[in-house]
């Protein structure tokens, strides 16, 4: 193919992609909705088969049997449909508070999320945090009101709700018609059509029945009191509430709202044609050198943003998600590794499709691959056809829960060792090692991670670990002038450590400590977050 027809394809298919996540609060819904979308997507017959929290379907390695028992999802996968037009990548961030570290990092390889909040419930802590990382790129946001098919909130309330706590601005898109045993369907305030809803058809995709026009009698007729009702709310909705502005949105700044209910599987449809509709197509990511990488520039380049060991217990590697940033991914193709300089042919790179894997033979921007990797690849880590720029905007978070981890047998000092290097390396954990001591602090940003980490260890190294207190109320990463930072390094050698990059680490015993060392050396940054 000439580099022309090369561009022109490249350009079709980054037109066509929209790749979001999901981002929630525990139990409002995402896991339904994921099904839902799938199913619209036509990637599984009838919903019902992707969850595997109850099915247990997705036992696929071994430290996953912790997912199981406990009923939460520690794998992030990734899910790529066609719908309508568009291709649409989906990539499922782990969804318990304890998994925040990868959820975050996911979140850099998107172009839009999908908000779901749980109707009854309003606006949650794990949202409020979530949406705190979305802000960090100003990623553009949609919102899904789910669990119509109980009684919720007042809908008005709710947008302010997000408004005010959230900080965003709220377009309503759809708006409800009642709620719990009376929820008769939504209006769609662009189309200017009522949708009407029915129960129990939550497993397939429905018939719709749609009423064309707000003043339209039959509305009278098959609503009842509720049309009146439904006119007069619209006439006050839009009074209060704000129009949908597509430059706004896109600026993260307001966000389409759609009702609905993912059990039902009603209004899901809608929020997707919004999606593929208003979404940003691949997005260009900046760079160390400054520039940014465009979408549409012939030249390949990607970012890993995640690894993940045993995803399946017959393969024991492991597998680093590339997102695609530019170009044009194939089969058999070389790309170098810009943090190592060297050239790596890439020959079985793998797609997901819910825990599934398959061989690619191309792919675009805005896709995700997984390349296996035998620990020489790390989070964060610049992927290029030739250029020695890096990708930047991959953090680590500083983590807020410490451990010292001791070995049951002393002798497997250093296979601990390489495991905790390498179970940091994934962003499972970071571990820190004191400069004045031969301890090993595991830090993680969820107490569910500690175990995590002890039950790797034994299954994957061997090794028999276990832990106890100590006293770290928070970790800081140093940086600063050179010299300032030697001076530093040896005034608070007591308190510093080096993390699984060997990155220098403040660690303090109370928040108060490290308030009165930020004071007493000015000199020196002390960073919540570390980007790769
Ligand atoms: P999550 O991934 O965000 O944690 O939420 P998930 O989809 O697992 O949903 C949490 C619970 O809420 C589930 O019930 C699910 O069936 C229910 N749910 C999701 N969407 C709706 C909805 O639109 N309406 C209603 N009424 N419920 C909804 P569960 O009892 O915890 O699990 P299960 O027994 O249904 O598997």
């Amino acid at each position: 193919m000439s580099d022309v027809s090369v561009a022109k394809q490249i350009k079709h298919e980054v037109d066509k992609r929209r790749t979001f996540a999901i981002i929630s609060h525990p139990d409002a819904g995402k896991t339904t909705i994921t099904e839902k979308v799938l199913l619209h997507g036509q990637q599984i017959q009838k919903a019902g088969t992707v969850k595997g929290k109850k099915s247990g379907q997705h036992a696929k390695s071994d430290w996953m049997e912790m997912e199981q028992e406990r009923g939460i999802s520690v794998t992030t996968s990734v899910m790529q449909f066609p719908y309508h037009s568009s291709l649409v990548n989906l990539l499922d961030t782990p969804g318990h508070e304890d998994f925040s570290e990868d959820t975050y990092r996911t979140l850099t390889a998107v172009d839009s999320c999908l908000m779901v909040i749980d109707g009854a419930k309003g606006v949650e802590d794990r949202t409020i945090k979530l949406m705190e990382v979305t802000r960090l790129r100003d990623t553009p946001i949609i919102t899904f009101m789910n669990k119509l098919d109980r009684d919720i909130r007042d809908p008005l309330e709710l947008l302010d709700e997000v408004e005010d706590v959230l900080k965003i601005m709220c377009a309503p898109i759809t708006w409800p018609i009642g709620s719990g045993k009376n929820f008769k369907g939504v209006y769609h305030l662009l189309r200017d059509e009522t949708i009407l809803y029915k129960t129990g058809q939550g497993h397939t995709i429905q018939n719709i029945d749609v009423i064309k026009g707000i003043d339209n009698p039959e509305l009278d007729e098959r609503l009842g009191v509720w049309a009146e009702e439904l006119r007069e709310q619209i006439e006050l909705v839009n009074g209060a509430s704000n129009a949908f502005d597509k430059e706004l949105f896109l600026a993260g700044e307001l966000t389409p709202v759609f009702f609905g209910t993912a059990l039902g599987n009603f209004g899901v449809d809608h929020m997707l044609d919004g999606l593929v509709e208003w979404a940003p197509k691949p997005q260009p990511r900046e760079t160390d050198e400054g520039e940014a990488v465009a979408s549409d520039n012939s030249d390949f380049s990607g970012f890993v943003f995640k690894i993940q060991a045993n995803m399946d217990p017959r393969h024991r590697d492991r597998v680093a998600f590339l997102r695609i940033v530019s170009g044009k991914y194939e089969k058999g193709m070389k790309m170098k590794q810009v943090r190592t300089g060297k050239d790596v042919r890439i020959s079985d790179a793998l797609t997901f499709l819910a825990g599934d894997r398959a061989h690619v033979e191309e792919a675009y921007p805005g896709d995700i691959i997984g390349l296996h990797n035998h620990g020489t690849i790390q989070i964060g880590d610049t992927f290029t056809s030739g250029s020695d720029f890096k990708f930047s905007g991959i953090p680590n978070f500083a983590p807020e829960l410490f451990r010292r981890i001791r070995l049951k047998d002393p002798l497997k000092q250093k296979q601990l060792l390489k495991g905790l290097v390498q179970l940091s390396e994934e962003g499972a954990v970071q571990v820190f090692r004191p400069l004045i001591s031969n301890d090993l602090i595991v830090g993680a940003v969820g107490v569910l991670q500690f175990d995590v980490v002890v039950h790797r260890l034994k299954t994957e190294y061997k090794v028999d670990a276990m832990y106890e207190n100590i006293n770290v109320a928070t970790a800081r990463w140093v940086s600063g002038d050179e010299r300032k930072v030697d001076e530093f390094r040896r005034k608070a050698e007591a308190n510093l450590a080096l993390d699984g990059g060997d990155n220098l680490t403040y660690i303090a015993p109370t928040m108060v400590n490290l308030s009165l060392a930020e004071e007493r050396y000015p000199d020196i940054t002390f960073s919540h977050t570390r980007e790769h």
